[in-house]
């Protein structure tokens, strides 16, 4: 008889083509968040289960899950799952790095140009009329926005996605700025990366981009006091996670004209609507969509395939996150 395997949403058809041959696979069609009671109920005879960033798997599911084995989970952030809880238990839980560094970094470095070159606004302009109603064909002084070649990036969180925003910025000509736990010697001699403190990356950096994983440590890192350090002409991107900003700082950052914009891919809580933010003309916003490439996506449904045929075999899963 095959294992059990439940997904909670419907992932790309490579990756549950690999499943069905393998296990029994029973997938979450609707497009919405599985409600927590039906994930309570699901979970019950499965011997693993994929899960999406937007799902707390916690000791709760854990202990309506008796069978339970391993949560590949659909992403490479793996802060919704209680790793600890899970641990403890001896349930594995894997991630999916690697396949969507680039799509990931490449979306970091469109929310910088766009919001830096006022790319949304400029095409509003345009889209709704109003450059015809105007009448202006061209002038010196429209829509003016910040260099980008040359000036310093700030990246907070040197991982394999911060590193491969440095590289692109390479590109650019610009000085290269990071902070995270541990030095990085070689990225440094590679890149010419420079390492700081937090408060004085923040200082210097004509942009700030934030690429750590959420934890206790880096909740609400971006805070009121972080932000007052930035320059006035600076811009901030987070293709992190929401929460690794206090939004109630940075909407008074952006009012008051502390920084001069941000882009943000993620929130503290998704879906996310806030009329005072989005009613700010410096900020460029997406619904989380930063390894949305048809490639990271198909790469990572081949991710937690491997990682769960891997546990079937009885092997050690490629990317398991609890050693
Ligand atoms: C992740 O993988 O953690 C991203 O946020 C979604 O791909």
């Amino acid at each position: 008889m095959k294992p059990k395997v439940f997904i909670t949403r419907r992932i790309p058809d490579n990756g549950i083509k690999m499943l069905r041959e393998h296990f029994e696979v029973e997938i979450w069609e609707d497009e919405h968040e599985i409600p927590r009671e039906v994930l309570l109920e699901k979970v019950r005879n499965v011997d693993a289960l994929v899960t999406m960033l937007s799902e707390k798997i916690d000791a709760e599911v854990f202990d309506a899950a008796s069978r339970l084995r391993i949560v590949a989970n659909y992403a490479v952030g793996y802060d919704n799952i209680d790793i600890e809880e899970a641990t403890k238990r001896g349930i594995y839980v894997t991630n999916t790095p690697d396949v969507l560094t680039n799509a990931t970094a490449d979306f970091a470095w469109t929310l910088l140009l766009a919001t830096a070159r006022r790319l949304v606004e400029a095409d509003s302009f345009v889209r709704s009329g109003e450059w015809k109603r105007r009448g202006v064909a061209w002038h010196p002084l429209m829509y003016l926005g910040h260099d980008v070649y040359g000036k310093t990036i700030g990246i907070v969180g040197f991982g394999r996605i911060g590193q491969a925003i440095a590289r692109r910025a390479k590109g650019f000509g610009m000085r290269i700025l990071y902070n995270a736990r541990s030095r990085k010697p070689e990225v440094e001699k590679e890149l010419g990366a420079e390492f700081r403190p937090l408060e004085e990356l923040l200082k210097e950096s004509d942009f700030v981009l934030l690429a750590v994983p959420l934890t206790k440590e880096t909740y609400h890192m971006i805070n009121e006091e972080r932000l007052r350090l930035m320059k006035p002409t600076a811009i901030l991107v987070n293709i992190a996670r929401g929460k690794v900003v206090d939004t109630k700082a940075l909407i008074k950052a952006l009012e008051e004209g502390w920084i001069a914009g941000a882009g943000l891919d993620v929130f503290e809580e998704e879906p996310y609507y806030n009329e005072e933010l989005f009613s700010l003309k410096n900020v460029v916003l997406a619904p989380h969509i930063g390894s949305a490439t048809y490639g990271a996506r198909e790469g990572m449904a081949e991710l937690v395939a491997r990682n769960l045929i891997a546990f079937k075999n009885g092997e050690i899963p490629p990317t398991l996150v609890n050693r």
